[in-house]
């Protein structure tokens, strides 16, 4: 319906604020698109710019995928509407169309838009993330683990296959969108957490 496309509509278009390029301005930062990773997320805003910047950037990704999901729950239950919605959020961020399609890798925005469909699977993923990134000090490994499994907490915790089906395409994704980071891991040169 008309309602839904203003829904998906509206999602991608918030999906598309990339924080973390927006802190790195106000806070007279480098530019996270060529700086460190070259990559416009939290993970390397922490690398250039410290605790302060990256919180700032995690909370406003997140956001960006909790609160298109929340408010497409305002007006509908229907799972497919929701999976699109949430996939339009994070589309945002890998495609934004307000920075010439060159986003980020995801991570953030994807546990927003988890957290707004099923707090179980989100908890589980994020639980997932910080043990991971306890034992290794690696941010992408963490996400990586974490974004391949959330699908299968999602089978065990609430199996309808249009969730499933969305997180297993987003997970697909999010790994699409960390090769250089598998290129580094696989090499042994992936940066631990906070470290240049
Ligand atoms: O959030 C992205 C993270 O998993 C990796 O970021 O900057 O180390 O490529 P980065």
């Amino acid at each position: 319906a008309a309602a839904d496309y203003a829904l998906i509509t509206l999602a991608y278009a918030l999906g598309s604020i990339s924080t973390a390029i927006l802190v790195c301005r106000l806070a007279g930062l480098p530019d996270p698109r060529t700086e460190g990773s070259n990559n416009p997320g939290a993970t390397n805003v922490l690398r250039l710019g410290g605790k302060k910047a990256a919180a700032a950037t995690l909370a406003g990704d997140f956001l960006k995928g909790l609160l298109p999901v929340l408010i497409a729950r305002l007006f509908t239950a229907e799972p497919a509407t929701l999976a699109l919605v949430a996939m339009a959020a994070f589309l945002g961020h890998l495609y934004p169309v307000f920075f010439g399609f060159r986003g980020g890798k995801g991570v953030a925005t994807a546990f927003g838009v988890l957290l707004g469909l099923t707090w179980p699977v989100a908890l589980a993923a994020l639980a997932t993330w910080l043990v991971m990134a306890k034992v290794f000090r690696i941010s992408s490994l963490s996400a990586l683990t974490a974004a391949a499994l959330a699908p299968v907490y999602a089978l065990w915790f609430s199996p309808q296959p249009a969730l499933v089906g969305m997180l297993t395409a987003m997970a697909a994704l999010l790994i699409w969108r960390h090769r250089s980071n598998i290129r580094n891991l696989l090499a042994g040169k992936e940066s631990h957490i906070g470290q240049e």
